[in-house]
């Protein structure tokens, strides 16, 4: 009868064979899908060479086969050399690990890095990305998406194409290729908004969807600042202290207050105008007024307003803008926000969209309404995901653009991409590496045609 004794460490099994036969190879393999949820590093030692030789035999395919891979087995140096000059015992195990390799088709890229002997050269890093592997690829394919966009974008509307009878200018249809822009919150919150202002001010997008934070931080930032903080600042202290934390960014209270002085002003008239004007306010109506009276270039919502962006926000009510207006609502009753023809107007820009592209910054809400509206057009015709979401929970921030297209979000043929990773990183340099870039040298084009 065979004896054996398993240890087993946080990260390592150590496992001690007197003797072995398949049974107890078998019995091995079941205890390691047991027991080890993990990759185990597993060390072996072998009595004998002739247990060592059984244990390969009985169990190596099959391990192979699994999660778990021998990474060190010990035997001793007599039984190693007995080993080698046996080569017909080898081949078996040759031939298991030099399995013959399929040519790889012709064209297909070869991994490679910068090389930093050129220079400290980022653009030419970015460039390198496509070919590095792993998420810097994704990065380089997204970069490609959205040129496509880019391109598509600059080729004119022909004559019948040009969307004259629209009566709404925020949805007329202005471009080849309508690019629908949505972020989280967050992103209001933190620097990228600067990097977003700079696409709505330039017009380089068409639509714009958002949560409500991303309205309020971006008009509250107009009043008071934001400031660094850290993750593990106590919140009791904090709380304490009437400061609000965003991940490693602070809000103190006192700058909602200003909000409410500017606001409740605003929402007077506007409830002043639903009741002698029958005006029928929405979401996208009210951020736009809101970004009017801001006056404040840095604003995502200014330049929205004064370039006929339309910013859609259907949940509005959850966040700060949903804590004034229910204080308004007890103050002065009335005021009516109008979902519904909000939904039109964004399902109608995605209908009208020669070509569309989407370009989402996390997940959650923004994520699906922006793709539910291209649902009405069979599919957007390039995408581009940002995000932290994996798909294993089967939530829809998770889900891969693939999931999209079986839902005829994205279309079939098109070629979107999905970048995992947290969007401060990687959205200004992506931009910097396509919006950006279009933008200068168009303007540099201008110039030196004047
Ligand atoms: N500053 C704020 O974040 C803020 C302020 C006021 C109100 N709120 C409210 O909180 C609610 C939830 O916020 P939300 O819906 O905007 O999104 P969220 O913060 O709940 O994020 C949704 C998902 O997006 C992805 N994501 C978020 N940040 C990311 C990042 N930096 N990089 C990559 N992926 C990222 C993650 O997968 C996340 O699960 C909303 O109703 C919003 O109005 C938020």
């Amino acid at each position: 009868m065979a004896r054996r004794r398993v240890r087993v460490y946080q990260d390592n099994i150590r496992l001690t064979l007197d003797a072995i036969d398949e049974g107890l190879s078998q019995s091995f393999i079941m205890f390691l899908n047991c027991t080890t949820p993990y990759d185990y590093i597993i060390n072996i030692h072998f009595h004998s060479i002739q247990s060592c030789k059984n244990f390969c035999e009985c169990s190596m395919n099959h391990l192979r086969c699994t999660k778990y891979a021998i990474r060190s087995g010990e035997c001793s140096d007599a039984a190693a050399k007995e080993t080698e000059s046996k080569p017909e015992d080898l081949g078996k195990a040759k031939s298991a690990v030099f399995v013959e390799s399929c040519p790889i088709p012709q064209g297909t890229p070869t991994v490679k890095g910068y090389d930093w002997n050129k220079g400290v050269n980022y653009h030419a890093l970015l460039e390198t990305y496509k070919y590095c592997g792993f998420q810097a690829t994704n990065f380089g394919l997204a970069v490609e998406q959205i040129r496509s966009m880019l391109d598509c974008r600059q080729i004119p509307l022909s004559e019948d194409q040009l969307d004259d009878l629209e009566d709404d200018d925020y949805i007329r249809r202005r471009t080849n290729c309508t690019i629908f822009l949505s972020f989280t919150s967050n992103m209001s919150s933190c620097g990228v908004r600067d990097t977003i202002r700079f696409l709505v001010q330039h017009g380089m997008v068409d639509c714009v969807v958002t949560t409500a934070g991303g309205v309020e931080e971006d008009l509250i930032k107009c009043l008071a600042p934001t400031y660094l903080g850290e993750f593990n600042l106590d919140g009791r202290k904090l709380r304490e202290k009437g400061i609000n934390r965003i991940g490693n960014l602070l809000v103190p209270n006192e700058n909602y207050c200003l909000f409410e002085d500017w606001i409740m002003p605003l929402f007077d008239t506007m409830l002043e105008e639903q009741k002698e004007r029958g005006t029928v306010w929405t979401p996208s109506k009210m951020i736009t007024r809101l970004g009017e009276k801001i006056d404040n270039p840095e604003s995502i919502c200014y330049w929205a307003a004064k370039n006929k962006i339309p910013v859609f926000s259907p949940a509005i009510t959850d966040g700060s803008l949903g804590d004034m207006l229910f204080f308004h609502s007890h103050r002065s009753p009335g005021l009516v926000l109008d979902i519904i023809q909000d939904i039109r107007r964004i399902n109608t820009m995605s209908i009208k969209a020669k070509h569309s592209g989407m370009i989402i910054i996390g997940g959650g809400l923004i994520k699906h309404h922006v793709c539910n509206a291209n649902l009405m057009r069979n599919g957007a015709d390039f995408s581009v995901f940002i995000n932290t979401a994996s798909e294993f929970d089967g939530s829809d921030s998770g889900a891969r653009p693939d999931e999209a297209i079986s839902w005829g979000k994205i279309r079939k043929e098109s070629r979107p991409v999905k970048v995992y990773g947290e969007a401060t990183l990687i959205f200004p340099l992506l931009v910097g590496e396509t919006f950006a870039k279009y933008y200068h040298a168009s303007k540099t084009k201008a110039e030196s045609q004047v």
